[in-house]
């Protein structure tokens, strides 16, 4: 006697098969996409990192101690130019003053003493510095 169950079991496998490899496709693909996500995500923390990084003047006016012995010290601006011949600082663009410290640590420009000590700043420290310089006349 033929018991419909087995007349049909040879298909279970070949359905098995059918439903199981597109699910596991599909899920390899869920994980690849999440996996996209957080790379994404971590693209966007990094790119929007130093944005948010940018500047704190507060911050900087506690990193200016090994800048204001020659840039002029604090409340004292008659230290230079006169003094010190080296550039003002505030109320200098911020961007200019980010530039020109990457510009000594990378070595494009030459000034030892400003090479020497724009490597030991980080790109915080240079923007905190910045912003505190720029936000008037130190
Ligand atoms: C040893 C003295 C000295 C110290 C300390 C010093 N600087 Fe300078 N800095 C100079 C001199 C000199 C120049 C001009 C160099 C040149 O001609 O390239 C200069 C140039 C600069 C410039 C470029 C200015 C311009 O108008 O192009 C910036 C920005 C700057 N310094 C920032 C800083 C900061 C920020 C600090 C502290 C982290 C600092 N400096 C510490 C001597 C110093």
């Amino acid at each position: 006697m033929n018991f419909p169950g087995v007349d049909r079991a040879p298909f279970y496998p070949a359905q098995f098969k059918g439903f199981t490899q597109p699910v596991a496709g599909h899920k390899i693909i869920m994980i690849k996409k999440l996996a996209t996500s957080f790379l994404a995500l971590g693209i966007c923390v990094t790119t929007v990192g130093p944005v948010w990084a940018a500047g704190d003047a507060t911050a900087g006016s506690k990193k200016t101690r090994m800048c204001q012995g020659c840039h002029g010290i604090e409340g004292f601006r008659t230290a230079y130019p006169e003094v010190y011949s080296v550039p003002r600082l505030g109320g200098q663009q911020a961007g200019y003053i980010v530039a020109a410290l990457k510009a000594y640590k990378a070595g494009d420009r030459q000034h030892p003493s400003m090479r020497a000590i724009a490597g030991t700043l980080s790109e915080q420290d240079m923007a905190d510095l910045a912003a505190y310089y720029s936000s008037g006349p130190k």
